[in-house]
């Protein structure tokens, strides 16, 4: 691959990730990291390549046209990959509104600058959380209707049609692909699994919602990390792929098998009140994604739990930064004492 990459968010979990993983495999790679560094990014992540002359970075909005169009300028991307999000639910539960700034305004401001400085390919990076919530069965598939429940899902499903409309209306080469539940190392401890297994590590309760009988359908980032590298070498545009780890854990068995790892007890566990709205169930249909990209998720739930555990463990001056920061307040504010 000698391509050049624009990857927006590329200091946030996911895109920290595919940055990481692109440039380990590819010596003629060029990349281009746009990122605002909301509370969610950290260059800490991207240290290893900081000075690799191979990759650049620039702190910008992907909103601000001004400042994107002069980084498409510098940067001449053939592909463009976009992370950038606000991405935390309970976040878009008490302000919605740069969900919508960064998420919808900002999508359509990098739709524009892709479209008039010209791209070989957008890969969008979406959720499945665009689909609503599911019963005890059924999969999402690339057909379900879009029925977003949260702000979050909701700012993304508006991303998602405005990729769409692009495509239908100047014919810009775009693809979307939507992805389950993601967990792995540099997941920033507001999200279910890097929450738990911090604060058990600390021995500070884990507040599980409700009954914790929810389900989600999760993925390791390395594997989501493949598929988006799928997508941008075989996808076809205009279309959407569905990708995840076939893995469905109700959270209350996730949060006990984070415990029986760590050899804490289940007396942290603290049921707290319970997310408005609550999406009850994910479950991602890959069948298109296996058949069209030759998708395939590599890690077993358990194989990559254990190995998110130990990254934790090994990177607790990452995380503890994190957690005495903005982090922990905007969490003691929600649920008092709890954490
Ligand atoms: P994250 O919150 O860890 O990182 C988001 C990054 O985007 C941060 O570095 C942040 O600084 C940056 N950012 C936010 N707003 C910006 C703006 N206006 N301009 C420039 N940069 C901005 O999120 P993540 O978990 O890495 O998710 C990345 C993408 O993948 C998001 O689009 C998200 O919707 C999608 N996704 C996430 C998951 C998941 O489980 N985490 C699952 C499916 C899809
Ligand atoms: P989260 O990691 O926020 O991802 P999403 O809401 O995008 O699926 O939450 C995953 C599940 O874990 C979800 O059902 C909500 C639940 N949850 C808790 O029970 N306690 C928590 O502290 C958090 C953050 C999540």
């Amino acid at each position: 691959m000698t391509q050049r990459f624009l990857i927006t968010g590329g200091a946030g979990f996911i895109g920290s990730n595919f940055i990481l993983s692109l440039l380990a495999k590819y010596p003629r790679i060029h990349i281009t990291n746009v990122d605002s560094l909301t509370y969610a990014g950290n260059l800490e992540n991207l240290k290893s390549v900081e000075s690799d002359p191979r990759y650049r970075f620039y702190r910008a909005a992907i909103e601000n046209r001004d400042a994107m169009m002069s980084i498409f300028d510098e940067a001449k991307p053939d592909v463009v990959v976009h992370f950038a999000a606000e991405s935390h639910v309970d976040r878009s539960i008490l302000d919605g509104r740069p969900f919508v700034i960064s998420n919808v305004l900002g999508t359509q401001t990098l739709l524009d600058c892709a479209k008039v400085r010209g791209v070989a390919k957008f890969v969008h990076v979406s959720t499945d959380e665009v689909y609503g919530t599911l019963g005890e069965t059924g999969v999402f598939t690339e057909e379900t209707p879009l029925a977003p429940n949260s702000p979050y899902s909701a700012s993304k499903a508006g991303s998602d049609l405005l990729v769409r409309a692009y495509y239908e209306t100047f014919n810009m080469p775009c693809v979307i692909t939507r992805c389950s539940n993601n967990y792995g190392a540099y997941q920033f401890p507001e999200k279910l699994i890097p929450l738990m297994i911090t604060n058990a590590l600390y021995d500070l309760p884990l507040p599980v919602y409700g009954e914790g009988l929810n389900i989600r359908d999760w993925i390791h980032v390395e594997d989501h990390c493949h598929g988006v590298e799928l997508a941008v070498e075989k996808g076809i545009p205009g279309q959407v792929y569905n990708l995840g780890g076939e893995s469905e854990r109700r959270n209350i068995d996730i949060v006990k098998q984070i415990l029986a790892i760590l050899g804490k007890p289940e007396s942290l566990i603290t049921h707290v009140q319970d997310r408005l709205g609550h999406d009850f169930r994910y479950a991602m249909g890959i069948q298109k994604a296996r058949k069209e990209l030759g998708f395939e998720p590599k890690y077993t739930f358990e194989k990559g739990l254990a190995s998110t555990v130990e990254w934790y463990l090994n990177h607790e001056s990452w995380w503890q930064a994190i957690k005495s920061g903005d982090y922990l307040h905007y969490y003691q504010k929600q649920y008092g004492e709890h954490v």
